[in-house]
């Protein structure tokens, strides 16, 4: 008899337990009664990833977006995700909860770039190197880089022969790859920026390729371009540092940085950081210049309009024989503008990519611990509830500004871009430069669109140019 009492005790305990664990658990973590957002996950393993890559990807988002509404779940590289278009969900995700959301990259590019480079972390590493390179890309700074970074596009569109076809975004990518050296080493000898530039030019190719060691593949060909790299930015960081200087530029900045208790960044940390900071700055600023080009010769008034504000300035220079000055660059209204709503229409950026650290409720709705979360900005940038008839060129649009959080070009929150200051001086420079001296043509195909992976026009928009005195 005792021994059914206590069976019987043991039991109730048991069931006890168990239904105050249940309570709390539920009330601990109300996500769990949350549902997963609309959408579909598609096929076992390869879920959505056919239907993203057989169509544009603004199609596929788009399309899903008008399906589900501004949450939804889809399934792709093998990575369940849930896409937010929404200003309050990228909010939610960048700023107010952004340590709810760590970035993540695939390890075959954390290993092309390097460890170390402040995108793939968060928390105190982060927030250390993110105010190093913030400081050697602030105002203060780069108002010094106005004649350097004119001078690089001066130089850089000598070589263009008159009315010879050019690929539009290779040549803004080799003036951005100028202006990104100059702003992380300052002066560089020559034979340092062909190495680093033959070297970059071979990892760029195995960056989006497929991740393999077998020797020749571009992958591989990547990753040993990388130690390359390693090797001349280890001179460089040792030449410098025995010259003891304290530059102010990007080298200069994590150099000298200390930490609380008096550490210094590897030369390793340093290295990926260059690395990193040359790649963000590269293909963004090139593929951004290359629309504006396209857009402006896709509207002969507006263009006019630019003109005749470059043209007042570089009279105001003796006809082009003072150079810019950082003050010219900080009144160019009309141009100012054109940048931002070639920002807007191209989005280049079309979404951020992060991960859930723990599972999250948003709206109801339930982020599992693990998912991708990707603020789709192209979305909401081309919302007409934000801005009407959105897929129009129309820079006055942008006399008043935007609702919060509904235009992100340059992301938002902890990693924001730190180089959009930089990015818009060096546009504005290349503007003037161009609509000053320059007429030109786009060749073929005028509204197609390649990903490399930015949108580019197709073929990087073959185009001639004609300096002003042949036109
Ligand atoms: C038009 C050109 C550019 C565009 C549209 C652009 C856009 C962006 C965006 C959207 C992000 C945030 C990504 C995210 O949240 O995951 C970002 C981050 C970043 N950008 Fe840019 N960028 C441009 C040019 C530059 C330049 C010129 C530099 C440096 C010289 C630069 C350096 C960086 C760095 C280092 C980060 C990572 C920041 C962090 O994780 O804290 N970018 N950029």
């Amino acid at each position: 008899m005792d021994a059914i009492f206590t069976y019987v005790f043991i039991f109730l305990l048991t069931l006890l337990s168990f239904l105050i664990f249940m309570k709390r658990d539920k009330r601990e973590e109300p996500e769990k009664r949350a549902k997963l957002p609309p959408g579909s996950l598609g096929w076992p393993y390869i879920g959505e990833t056919l239907q993203l890559y057989s169509q544009d990807p603004n199609t596929f988002f788009s399309t899903k977006q008008k399906r589900y509404g501004e949450i939804f779940k889809t399934h792709i590289l093998g990575c369940p995700c849930v896409m937010l278009a929404s200003p309050e969900a990228a909010k939610f995700v960048l700023v107010t909860e952004a340590h709810l959301f760590k970035p993540t990259y695939p390890k075959s590019k954390e290993r092309l770039i390097g460890p170390s480079a402040l995108f793939f972390h968060q928390g105190d590493y982060h927030i250390r190197l993110r105010k190093l390179v913030q400081g050697s890309l602030s105002l203060d700074i780069i108002r010094n880089l106005v004649p350097h970074i004119e001078a690089i596009a001066v130089s850089g569109s000598d070589s263009w022969v008159s009315g010879q076809v050019i690929n539009t975004f290779h040549e803004m990518k080799k003036y951005s790859f100028q202006v990104g050296i100059l702003a992380t080493f300052g002066h560089l000898e020559a034979h340092y920026k062909q190495e680093l530039n033959n070297n970059y030019t071979i990892l760029e190719k195995g960056y989006n390729s497929f991740p393999t060691n077998i020797p020749g593949t571009s992958y591989k060909k990547a990753l040993l371009a990388r130690k390359r790299l390693r090797e001349i930015l280890g001179d460089i960081i040792s030449e410098r540092k025995e010259k003891r200087l304290l530059e102010k530029d990007l080298l200069g900045c994590l150099l000298n940085s200390k930490d609380k208790k008096g550490e210094v960044l590897t030369d390793d940390q340093i290295a990926d950081n260059i690395l990193g900071v040359l790649f963000a700055a590269q293909d963004t600023t090139a593929s951004v210049m290359t629309w504006i080009l396209k857009y402006l010769h896709d509207e002969p008034k507006l263009l006019e309009a630019v003109k005749a504000e470059h043209n007042a300035i570089r009279e105001s220079n003796e006809e082009g024989n003072q150079p810019l000055s950082w003050a010219q660059t900080r009144n160019m209204p009309i141009s100012s503008k054109v940048v931002l709503e070639s920002l807007r229409m191209a989005s280049i950026i079309s979404f951020a990519f992060r991960e859930a650290v723990v599972d999250v409720e948003y709206k109801g709705y339930l982020i599992p611990k693990g998912w991708k979360v990707m603020p789709l900005f192209r979305n909401i940038h081309h919302n007409p509830e934000f801005f009407a008839d959105p897929h129009k060129f129309d820079p006055s649009r942008l006399e008043v500004a935007p609702k919060p959080n509904t235009f992100m070009p340059f992301g938002s929150g902890v990693h924001a871009c730190p180089g959009n200051e930089l990015a818009k001086l060096e546009l504005l420079i290349m503007m003037h430069h161009l609509v000053t001296k320059f007429r030109w043509e786009v060749v073929g195909s005028q509204n197609e669109i390649q990903y490399s992976p930015f949108p580019v026009p197709l073929h990087g928009l073959p185009a001639k140019f004609w300096k002003k005195s042949t036109c």
